[in-house]
């Protein structure tokens, strides 16, 4: 067993922290405070690769592996998850999505876009009533002469107004189930396409989360992925991978908050002497480097599985359960660590546990993995 990163991954680790040092630190207190969308940052990460970082280059993708992309991802969410979710979501969901299951047309219109940054995408499963329960899916799209015809509501659309090319799925035959139901390539300039009003959220609040409604949308029938009722599938094989990318997103926020962390410690007296000096800050910081290296582990294990064509469903799983957990743990330990001046926006670990609460619900919330992780260990 080799731990060692290839020098390209090292490389790539380091282009991602140069940038989030340089690019993504700067402002991001103030685009938290004012919901702003980090459109300069997402147009730079897309000309430096970041936003179809998986894709293959004939797409205008970067051709890296998951591990590249569990680095990076540890990177940016160290201090800006915002940014983190935008480019997650663009990679895993979407890109991977229409590459790995998208026929040559769909692949030369829209995948190369995406993958440079050029449009970003957006991911729409969940519903106002079909969360967790992803296979009650009221949304419709049914079965016209050259086209479909869709009709509905998606709720909590990370990239809602931002995005410009949606997948969208529907149920087609409501008879059979999530055997019924399709995904869609949907462009925001179809007719009858409506971005609701913008969430306000307690995190990620750089990010823009919209509810999107459909009335009569025309979706012509080349934007199909997959055959008649693969949709379900196609979400939930999307996911599995996706949920890497949240597991690394949640990793990050644990590292971030450690790195705050350790760095305050080092500045901060208390009592004559550094607080890590004080057994009780010290072992706080020797748990939260051993949880991390945990996390890191489990991310790259997942990413390593899906790298090398194995089953990563239930690796993705532990790996974003496991994650997010200490997301929440090692970002509410960071604003003990720093007193009251982890309460306040300057120190950045406010903002982090935050950003971490999210990591447990999105891309199926800790309860969602628990049924995946235990369904796989006792078939
Ligand atoms: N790969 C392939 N097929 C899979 C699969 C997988 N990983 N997981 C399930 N399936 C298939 C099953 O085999 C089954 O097909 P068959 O009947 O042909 O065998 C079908 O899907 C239905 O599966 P289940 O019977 O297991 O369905 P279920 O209703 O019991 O539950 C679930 C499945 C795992 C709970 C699923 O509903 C789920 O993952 N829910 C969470 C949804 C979610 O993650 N939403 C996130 C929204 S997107 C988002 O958050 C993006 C963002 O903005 C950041």
């Amino acid at each position: 067993m080799n731990f060692e990163l290839t020098e390209e991954q090292i490389l790539i680790r380091e282009t991602a922290k140069e940038f989030t040092n340089n690019h993504l630190l700067p402002g991001v207190i103030e685009r938290d405070e004012n919901q702003q969308f980090p459109k300069d940052q997402i147009k730079k990460l897309g000309e430096l690769g970041f936003m179809g970082m998986m894709v293959d280059p004939k797409y205008g993708g970067g051709g890296m592996d998951t591990v590249s992309y569990v680095l990076a991802m540890e990177e940016f969410s160290k201090v800006d998850a915002s940014t983190s979710v935008i480019v997650s979501v663009n990679n895993s969901l979407v890109c991977w999505g229409i590459e790995t299951y998208g026929n040559d047309f769909q692949k030369e219109k829209y995948l190369s876009l995406l993958a440079t940054g050029e449009k970003i995408g957006a991911f729409c499963l969940s519903e106002p009533e079909a969360g967790s329960d992803a296979t009650s899916q009221r949304t419709t799209a049914i079965e016209k002469e050259n086209h479909y015809l869709l009709n509905g509501t998606k709720n909590w659309i990370t990239n809602g107004n931002s995005a410009s090319i949606y997948l969208v799925i529907a149920q087609t035959h409501p008879e059979k189930g999530h055997k019924g139901i399709n995904v869609f390539i949907v462009e925001k300039d179809f007719e009858g396409f409506v971005v609701g009003p913008k969430e306000n959220k307690l995190g990620i609040r750089g990010s823009d989360t919209h509810s999107i409604m459909f009335t009569d949308v025309k979706v012509p029938k080349e934007n199909r992925i997959g055959e008649d009722g693969f949709g379900f599938k196609f979400a939930m094989k999307t996911l599995s991978g996706g949920r890497i990318g949240i597991a690394a997103q949640a990793l990050g926020i644990a590292s971030g908050s450690l790195e705050f962390s350790l760095k305050y410690s080092k500045e901060r007296k208390a009592f004559g002497k550094e607080i890590n000096k004080h057994q009780a800050i010290a072992f706080k910081l020797a748990e939260m480097a051993t949880e991390v290296e945990a996390a890191r582990l489990l991310c790259i294990k997942a990413a390593w599985l899906k790298d090398n064509g194995m089953n990563y469903d239930e690796a993705s799983a532990v790996a974003k359960l496991y994650s997010s957990d200490l997301a929440m743990k090692a970002s509410v330990e960071a604003v003990q660590i720093h007193g009251g001046y982890g309460f306040v926006k300057e120190y950045h670990v406010e903002r982090l546990m935050r950003d971490a609460k999210i990591t447990q619900i999105y891309e199926g919330t800790s309860e969602i993995q628990k049924i995946v992780i235990s369904r796989s260990i006792l078939s």
